[in-house]
């Protein structure tokens, strides 16, 4: 296939379906009724809202929001940031590259359950201090401060990166107000693991891509941390594994949407993952929701950008299934485990591989 590098080639199984049947899309949520109501109101319409949540959560584990509260001029500014600075040479891009002392910044050579993805990306933390081990030992949980790096150009790189990240957390609180209310529990019940988190962002570049039969833009994957809430632009790619089927479903653009899955919050067994382990489902939930497989599928004719919200609770979290959501009928289906430890071993192996053994989150 002419020079392009096969390690970007996925295995026959996994490569994506050239031409699409126009396929339903997943739900599409109004968010409209939180503009002047609290989640916790009892008004019908907050209660609809939160029963189409929680519907959404169990059939798709993906659903889209519009009426969201994220101002468009907020989202446009890092929009227009991410292109300024994804556009420009390598060269300039690299010299706010990750390295072995710090992996947030720019890189260029993800992979996916060891294919390359089809992708650059720019990761920046949310909420400082966000820390992980000192020593490079995986279990060690001495404590170090991880720094964000902003490019020089474009100059307003950073406040954008920040003052989004600020509204989209906002939205990302009032979403897992929902979702603790359409599993039966208080409104805030999983607000409070959120102190100190471990959220982070990235910026994702897609450049056009001749061999769109062949690669991804990113392999199939769950994420991991409690909620994902992804701004797409209008060039479309996101594909959704349907639950029903198993068939890979176009999210196809909404103007100005949000789209919001569940991730796995978190995993029993951390080097699992390696090895595509794809039993794991909604630890909090007890198995009501599931985390469900995802992928983008590369464009030949337009360049692509995305940005997700990765949600992740702090450090010092403890995630099993909430006693509420355990019976004599529904045992917990997961052992308690410790947040930090694994978010930062799993992202110690991942770094210190240099990304051949990456995995996506
Ligand atoms: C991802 O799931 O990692 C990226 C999603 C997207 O770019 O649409
Ligand atoms: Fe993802």
């Amino acid at each position: 296939m002419g020079d392009v590098d096969e390690s970007f080639f996925q295995d026959a199984a996994h490569r994506p379906k050239l031409s699409t049947t126009e396929a339903e899309n997943i739900p599409l949520i109004d968010l409209s009724p939180l503009l002047t109501n609290d989640p916790s109101d009892t008004s019908s319409a907050v209660t609809n809202l939160v029963a189409e949540i929680g519907d959404a959560c169990k059939n798709w584990g993906f659903f889209q929001v519009i009426n969201h509260g994220v101002p468009s001029a907020c989202r446009e500014k890092i929009e227009r940031a991410s292109r300024e600075f994804f556009l420009q040479p390598t060269e300039e891009k690299r010299k706010v590259s990750r390295d072995e002392n710090n992996p947030l910044g720019f890189y260029d050579t993800e992979h996916t359950k060891n294919v390359r993805d089809w992708k650059e990306v720019f990761d920046f933390v949310v909420e400082n201090p966000t820390i992980l081990p000192a020593s490079h030992e995986p279990h060690d949980m001495e404590l170090m401060e991880l720094t964000n790096q902003w490019p020089d150009f474009p100059t307003n790189f950073g406040e954008a990166c920040e003052e989004y990240a600020r509204d989209v957390e906002k939205l990302s609180y009032k979403l897992l107000e929902l979702i603790a209310l359409s599993l039966g529990l208080s409104s805030k019940r999983l607000s409070g693991y959120f102190k100190d988190q471990t959220t982070f962002m990235r910026l994702n570049y897609y450049p056009l891509c001749p061999v769109r039969h062949l690669a991804l833009g990113v392999g199939r994957h769950k994420d991991s941390l409690a909620l994902t809430v992804l701004a797409q632009d209008d060039v479309g790619g996101l594909e959704v594994k349907r639950k029903t089927d198993g068939e890979w479903i176009q999210v196809k653009p909404t103007p100005d949407a949000y789209i919001v899955n569940v991730g796995d919050i978190i995993q029993p067994t951390p080097f699992s993952w390696s090895t595509g382990n794809e039993k794991i489902s909604q630890v909090w939930s007890n198995d009501r929701y599931e985390s469900v497989e995802h992928r983008v599928v590369a464009s030949s004719k337009k360049e692509r950008f995305s940005i997700p919200f990765f949600f992740g609770p702090s450090h010092y979290v403890m995630v099993e299934p909430l006693e509420e959501l355990i019976s004599e009928e529904r045992p917990a289906k997961y052992k308690a485990y410790n947040w930090g430890k694994f978010n930062t071993t799993r992202n110690l192996s991942n770094f210190k591989k240099l990304n051949v053994e990456n995995i996506q989150i």
